[in-house]
């Protein structure tokens, strides 16, 4: 067996230390499987005193100077697991740049700036790899960059977040309101103290980001992802949902199309949406994630598994350290980047959608006919109309009906100029919800 492989750790927090312990149990098999046995240079962490439980790990590896860890002459392997924009790209770029094999799970970092990263290991002849960055423990983004190459990829929808999947599937199971069931997914430890990242979308936004990078050979930012979170939803929502045999999940969908010159482009979202139950994402309960891929040769595809928690990131993590270090010891590294379509973002206004309106209406002759007037005006397809009564409403004004429609598949600019054009009818008395419906059309 060849002289060991020198890891060079930054971070030893929930994955970090996940990663340490899964080093050491694994050792004998990893170095049988990679062909040279895996040393631990040295561990960067922001707090020397912090207790670390019974790491197997011997104490004077941690150093609070990651920079001088990642600079060693005597690192062959850096992996991050701090997470952040910075320090964390300047930790990498300089790794990559000077031909050090990077694995990281930052995915708000590729999202915001993979750019950076990918020519730097451009640059330094460097393998970067990233799959715990996207849904955890699931093989998703080797299959996106390797084994679907030979195909083309026409759409990508997923969960990609446990914490909020957690919180709909419990809004869904128990008819709690959006407050309470975080409240449940914070007690079990599921979102975290400061759970913003999560319930507004931002962490499946740049998991969207770097999914839609892979599948469209195209460099896909944060910024380029229309992105709204799960705070708007609502217990009547969700039992709407389940009236018309849904349910709601945060989706981030990427998809193929054609822009308004007639372009392909490609259009990256994130926000809540009504799937049919007969949707294979719809049984995705828990703080499971899943993608689902629909590919031209391969057809429909299916990922799912853990997408969080140390040890099931760790998991990932391992898989790129044994991929990256096979690599060095054949002297060969993994094909670089591939964003040679470059294909345009297309504005949310042109993504097709489908869209469920609840409206509180007055009951009398002549109001269904406006209010599909206004869905005629902006050419939308009225696909469903429910109408019940909703009690008595304020003397004077008859009696309330809810309206329930819902949509055939429009342009979202369409629906969405539909649905403030239905607010200033006078039948109108409010807009109890506007949810995105998607699959089954
Ligand atoms: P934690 O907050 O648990 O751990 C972060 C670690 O980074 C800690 O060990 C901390 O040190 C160290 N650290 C922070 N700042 C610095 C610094 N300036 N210099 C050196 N070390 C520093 O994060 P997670 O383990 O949860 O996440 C790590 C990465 O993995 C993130 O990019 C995250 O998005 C990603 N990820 C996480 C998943 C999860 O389930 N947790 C799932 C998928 C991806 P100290 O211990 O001293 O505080
Ligand atoms: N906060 C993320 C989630 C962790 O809830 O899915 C994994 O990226």
């Amino acid at each position: 067996m060849t002289s060991p492989l020198r890891l060079a750790i930054l971070g030893c927090g929930t994955v970090g230390s996940e990663v340490v312990r899964l080093l050491h149990e694994q050792s004998a098999d990893l170095a049988a499987r990679i062909g040279a046995p895996l040393e631990i240079a040295g561990i960067a962490v922001r707090r020397l005193g912090r207790d670390r439980g019974d790491l197997p790990v011997a104490p004077e590896l941690f150093t609070t100077d990651a920079v001088g860890l990642v600079k060693s002459d005597d690192v062959d392997v850096v992996i991050e697991v701090v997470g952040g924009i910075e320090p964390a790209r300047s930790w990498l770029v300089d790794a990559l740049r000077a031909g050090k094999s990077v694995v990281t799970a930052n995915k708000a970092l590729l999202a915001e700036d993979g750019a950076s990263l990918h020519d730097a290991a451009a640059d330094g002849g460097a393998d970067l790899y990233y799959e715990a960055a996207v849904a955890g423990a699931i093989p998703l983004l080797r299959p996106l960059r390797e084994s679907l190459h030979g195909d083309r990829i026409n759409r990508v929808t997923g969960i990609v977040n446990g914490t909020t999947n957690f919180i709909l599937s419990a809004m869904d199971a128990t008819g709690a309101g959006f407050a309470e069931a975080l409240e449940e997914a914070t007690e079990l430890g599921y979102a975290e103290a400061d759970p913003t990242a999560d319930v507004e979308g931002f962490d499946a936004a740049a998991k969207a980001a770097i999914l839609a990078s892979l599948a469209f050979h195209t460099r896909v930012g944060a910024a380029d992802v229309h992105r709204e979170g799960i705070t708007e939803v609502t217990a009547a929502d969700v039992a709407s949902a389940k009236a018309m045999g849904c349910t709601i999940k945060l989706l981030c969908i990427a998809a193929r199309g054609t822009d308004a010159a007639g372009r392909e482009s490609v259009s990256v979202r994130v926000h809540p949406a009504m799937i049919p139950l007969s949707h294979p994402l719809a049984s995705v309960g828990d703080a499971y994630n899943a993608v689902f891929v629909e590919a031209e040769a391969a057809g429909p595809l299916m990922f799912y598994g853990r997408g969080a928690g140390g040890a099931a990131t760790a998991s990932a993590v391992l898989g790129d350290v044994v991929a990256v270090c096979r690599n060095r010891l054949a002297g060969v590294h993994a094909p670089s980047e591939s964003a040679y379509a470059d294909l345009a973002v297309r504005p949310m206004g042109e993504a097709l959608t489908r869209y469920h309106v609840s409206l509180d209406v007055a009951d009398r002759p002549g109001v269904l006919a406006a209010v599909a007037g206004v869905f005629a005006r902006h050419d939308v397809s009225i696909a469903t109309v429910r109408q019940a009564p909703a009690g008595t409403e304020p003397a004077g004004r008859g009696v309330d009906a809810v309206l329930v429609i819902v949509t055939h598949t429009a342009p979202d600019a369409a629906l969405a100029a539909t649905v403030e054009d239905l607010r200033g009818l006078d039948a109108v008395r409010s807009i109890a919800s506007v949810l995105r419906v998607e699959g089954g059309e």
